[in-house]
């Protein structure tokens, strides 16, 4: 349920749902191109700590350049503020990293599908890390979300345990990012889109001694030869779209997020899904059993019962 929404319908609540539904419609549209060429990049090129660090970076710099020519207002922040979001941009790394290790492992689709139980983490995570209780069809309905993943993980082709695994770690951390954000964004002057960008920065400072680390310069420069010859130089297209893609959809669904609850942002993510799925499985080909589609199904509908049983 968005939280505008209100029994009285005044003009000013309808323009703050449209308002709303714009921000949703062209956050999921992004993120749709999004996961098609982070996809195309990780086939050619699969070294996905260093494309999620080229990720950060480029929205890093986009806004860094924004600040300076005065597009956007620049955040007024102190050390307290950074300290704040530190806890937000720990966890955004390691959802950012770990659902981009999953998708280099497994299809986009199967990544998406574990993802949509994300409503089901964050009804465990705040039961029982923040001790919120929630009425008996909240919990019933987390059944078929996790049900229906489960069916479909256990029927999934090309299934891979460190696929499986980095979308549930990449569950656990966004339900926690968003919560901290939310409370992070409450009274402070930040708008969505500058916290968005102050969350970029510092998870790209955070990411870049871990990608150093893991994979290296080495693989790295090896590994784009090898994606050059082989894709050619639109190879570099590739990985500038699933850049600036990755900051735009983020950017815009901070600015939701600033408008609506932790609640709405995972349903609303979850719709976003399905038609990141329905369209990789479309452009991928990927093979998709019958059961395997059914348990996706039982899943996404688990969501629909919960946003319910939320109301
Ligand atoms: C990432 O790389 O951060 C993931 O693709 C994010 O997935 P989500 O925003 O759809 O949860």
């Amino acid at each position: 349920k968005l939280e505008v929404e209100g029994g009285g319908g005044t003009p000013s609540e309808a323009a703050k749902k449209a308002k709303i539904g714009l921000y949703f419609a062209t956050w999921w549209a992004l993120n749709v191109v999004f996961n098609i060429y982070n996809k195309k990049v990780l086939n050619a090129y699969p070294y996905p700590w260093i494309t999620s660090t080229l990720s950060l970076a480029c929205g890093s710099l986009m806004m860094l350049i924004s600040w300076a020519t005065r597009i956007a207002e620049a955040p007024k922040t102190d050390l307290e503020f950074w300290k704040s979001l530190f806890p937000v941009a720990v966890a955004h790394t390691i959802g950012h990293v770990a659902a981009t290790v999953s998708m280099s492992k497994v299809a986009v689709s199967f990544t998406h599908i574990i993802k949509s139980s994300e409503p089901a983490f964050s009804v465990l995570v705040s039961r029982f890390l923040l001790g919120e209780t929630f009425p008996l069809s909240v919990y019933l309905s987390i059944i078929p979300i996790i049900g229906g993943c489960a069916l479909t993980a256990a029927t999934e082709l090309n299934f891979n345990m460190i696929g499986f695994m980095g979308a549930m770690i990449s569950n656990v951390a966004f339900v926690l990012r968003n919560i901290f954000s939310k409370r992070g964004m409450k009274g402070k002057s930040v708008s969505g889109m500058n916290y968005y960008a102050c969350l970029s920065i510092l998870s790209l400072a955070i990411l870049t001694p871990f990608a150093i680390a893991v994979e290296g310069p080495q693989l790295w420069a090896a590994g784009w030869q090898t994606a050059i010859s082989q894709v050619g130089p639109q190879f570099i297209w590739w990985v500038a779209a699933q850049s600036v893609f990755y900051h735009l959809y983020n950017q815009v669904s901070y600015m939701s997020l600033d408008e609506i609850s932790p609640l709405t942002f995972s349903i609303g993510n979850t719709m976003k899904r399905i038609s990141v799925i329905v369209s990789s499985i479309i452009i991928f080909h990927t093979p998709i059993q019958p059961i395997n589609a059914l348990g996706a199904a039982i899943a996404i509908l688990g969501t629909f019962l919960y946003s319910q049983a939320k109301q």
